[in-house]
């Protein structure tokens, strides 16, 4: 499996222009993210970080106020650190000040007597794109340290669109300026190491793509749960929702790696194909399916938050049903899941495989015990494997039984976390982790969202700290089935 080599990272001058540096991305994850890096000496040796907002800022004044989210113990190491960030008050949806970045992108260069690699990483609101990108092909941001055609990088985030017709529109501006090769989309669920060892796991072991596919399993569920609300982001929250939030980008991107046939290589373009290939296998939704198959609900409070309408309609927790129409998967339901505010956090996507009514076993158990395969990216990262055992003793009981490989216990090594990764794959220009043109993930979504848009189904209110509405729970039982996450969950402490 690819993964950034530290030498090429170092010997990759590079300039960071942070576009949206004030906000809570670049706060709470990019900068932090930075910090790791140069802690652990993984980031170039000539680099620059320049955050640009709108907001009046020093230098020093905007590197003090990151300390709120940086432990910062190290002082001499804090110096160093804060000694590669500029400030610049410039907006980018305005145009204003960026003749002015120009210019201080020229003289890093001048300084560091190379042509370095620049990076426009968009942290800005996903609404500002449209003027954003038009300002940085207007101001030739796009062709990067000139003299040498080292031709700029630009990072955007997600949700990238609100649906396709708008994807497709904020691809043609970009593509006006930027060829893909420049384009890094990131969904930062792919920068979890948990999610890259999903490849690992069904590619590297024999054992399981035998059963991996609809002979063996019954369903999959994929679920994002949060305990926390939207905190402060009710202006963006509100006009996203969980179905946006969430399951286009993340949930959507899980079931393509769970369910995509082997790429012939580990490289951008081979994944790109197969996860595509299972977005258009998707079965379409019908008007009826979209009443039968999805749930909507909103945790009681959600419409005081701050910045939400107060009759806001907009759903905090998603519930869709998929099929798969393809060979493998062919009438295997897929239940993505997600809400905020519910009872327990965890993010797992769990296999539950058919169960064989062995006719060795008939009278030892009332109805077979079905096998379970839990791959889990939070709380805790690991894979969990639910057999059948005998109870020890002199009567014949069977019994289901856990078998755990947890990732902290198994290598007591520290894990990047998903920023740290994607930051460096960007300095080397490694697109593997990173989207597309997203375009089919919205194909799929756009049906439900227009339905949910028209009250169909009725979103449902309910309790914070629950599991949702109560209707997901009747929607899995008409299947005959019940929610495996909060049961599933492993490597507990
Ligand atoms: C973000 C969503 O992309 O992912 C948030 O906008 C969500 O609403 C978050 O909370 C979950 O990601 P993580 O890495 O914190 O589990």
């Amino acid at each position: 499996m690819s993964s950034p080599d530290p030498q090429s990272v170092k010997a990759s001058a590079t300039v960071f222009v942070i576009f949206g540096a004030t906000g809570d991305l670049s706060r709470k994850k990019i900068f932090p993210s930075f910090f790791e890096l140069f802690k652990t000496n993984l980031l170039p040796e000539k680099l620059k970080i320049i955050a640009a907002a709108r907001s009046a800022y020093t230098s020093k004044q905007f590197a003090e106020s990151l300390k709120e989210n940086i432990k910062a113990d190290d002082k001499n190491l804090w110096r160093k650190f804060s000694s590669l960030i500029e400030y610049i008050q410039c907006d980018v949806e305005s145009g204003k000040n960026l003749s002015l970045l120009s210019q201080k992108l020229e003289t890093v260069e001048k300084t560091n007597k190379v042509c370095t690699q620049r990076v426009l990483y968009m942290a800005v609101s996903p609404f500002i794109y449209q003027k954003a990108f038009e300002n940085l092909g207007k101001y030739k941001f796009n062709l990067g340290c000139q003299k040498h055609g080292k031709l700029s990088r630009i990072v955007t985030e997600k949700p990238f669109g609100f649906d396709y017709q708008s994807a497709h529109n904020l691809n043609e501006i970009l593509n006006k300026y930027f060829e893909e090769s420049q384009i890094f989309r990131i969904d930062h669920f792919l920068g979890k190491e948990t999610v890259q060892n999903i490849f690992a796991f069904r590619f590297g072991n024999e054992i399981f793509e035998p059963v991996w596919n609809r002979d063996f399993v019954d369903n999959v569920q994929i679920t994002l749960a949060e305990r926390i609300g939207i905190e402060k982001r009710g202006e963006f929250y509100d006009k996203m929702g969980a179905l946006r939030d969430v399951v286009q980008n993340h949930l959507l991107q899980l079931l393509t790696i769970v369910t995509m046939n082997e790429p012939s290589t580990f490289s951008r373009d081979s994944i790109r194909r197969q996860k595509i290939e299972v977005l258009k296998a998707i079965r379409p939704f019908s008007k009826d399916d979209i009443i039968k198959n999805t749930i909507r609900g909103q945790y009681v409070g959600y419409s005081q938050e701050a910045s939400v309408a107060k009759n806001s309609q907009t759903e905090t927790f998603a519930l869709v049903k998929f099929f798969i129409d393809n060979e493998r998967w062919q009438e295997v339901p897929f239940y993505l899941k997600t809400g905020k505010k519910l009872t327990g956090a965890v993010t797992s996507i769990i296999f539950q495989f058919k169960e064989q009514g062995h006719e060795l076993f008939k009278n030892f158990w009332q109805k077979p015990i079905p096998n379970h395969i839990t791959l889990q990216i939070q709380p805790d990262e690991g894979i969990g494997i639910s057999l059948v055992a005998k109870k020890p003793g002199l009567t014949t009981v069977l019994e289901p039984v856990d078998m755990e490989f947890c990732y902290k216990k198994s290598f007591d090594v520290p894990q990047p976390n998903a920023y740290e990764r994607l930051l460096m794959d960007i300095i080397i220009g490694d697109q593997t982790l990173f989207l597309g043109r997203v375009g089919n993930s919205w194909k799929i979504i756009d049906p439900i969202e227009k339905m949910w848009q028209k009250g169909q189904p009725k979103l449902e209110i309910y309790k914070p700290g629950s599991w949702g509405p109560n209707s997901a729970d009747k929607l899995i039982a008409a299947d005959g089935r019940k929610w495996l996450a909060p049961i599933l969950t492993i490597c507990k402490i």
